[in-house]
């Protein structure tokens, strides 16, 4: 079985994180989207929040399975036998350090990373950027799921 891996710190998902992990299932047979339990940053949402958010965003896809890891992202890949790990990449920016990454994973462990360009509407998204709109009170509509602006207006009330 082709098994594909969907790291991220998700904090929260947008729609450019779910238009990547559902193109990555309909590629692959199995796809696990892992969240990172202890993310550089100390996260806006809990791991339980963003987890129920992909979750919620994705359940009717059955070859999509959501989890969480902590520590290295190629320790997690080898032990749950993933074949690939997927990105997305954005803009130029975006190269310098997942390619890096990329190369980094493949020198530990041999696992390769395949990316997929984002689509045109999705690539000055973040989930920072989401974040920071969301706490000054901008409209975030379109960007994430419905349960997600409404998870984010009850943290930011105006
Ligand atoms: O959504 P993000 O924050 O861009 O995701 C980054 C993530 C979690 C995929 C990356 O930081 C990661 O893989 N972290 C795990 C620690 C690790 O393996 N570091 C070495 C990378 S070469």
């Amino acid at each position: 079985m082709t098994l594909a891996l969907c790291p991220g710190s998700f904090d929260p998902v947008t729609n450019g994180h779910l238009d990547i992990i559902e193109r990555a299932a309909s590629h692959f047979e199995h796809v696990i989207v892992a969240i990172i339990g202890n993310p550089s940053k100390e996260p806006l949402f809990t791991l339980e929040e963003r987890k129920t958010f992909l979750l919620d965003s994705l359940f009717e896809y059955d070859n999509v399975e959501i989890d969480s890891f902590n520590g290295l992202l190629v320790k997690y890949a080898k032990a749950r036998g993933v074949n690939v790990i997927v990105k997305g990449l954005r803009a130029v920016s975006d190269f310098d350090y997942e390619i890096q990454m990329a190369q980094m994973n493949h020198r530990l462990t041999g696992v390769d990373t395949f990316f997929l360009p984002t689509r045109n509407e999705y690539s000055y998204l973040s989930a920072s950027l989401v974040r920071e709109i969301a706490s000054f009170g901008g409209e975030i509509e379109g960007v994430v799921p419905g349960h997600v602006e409404l998870a984010l207006k009850k943290r930011f009330p105006l």
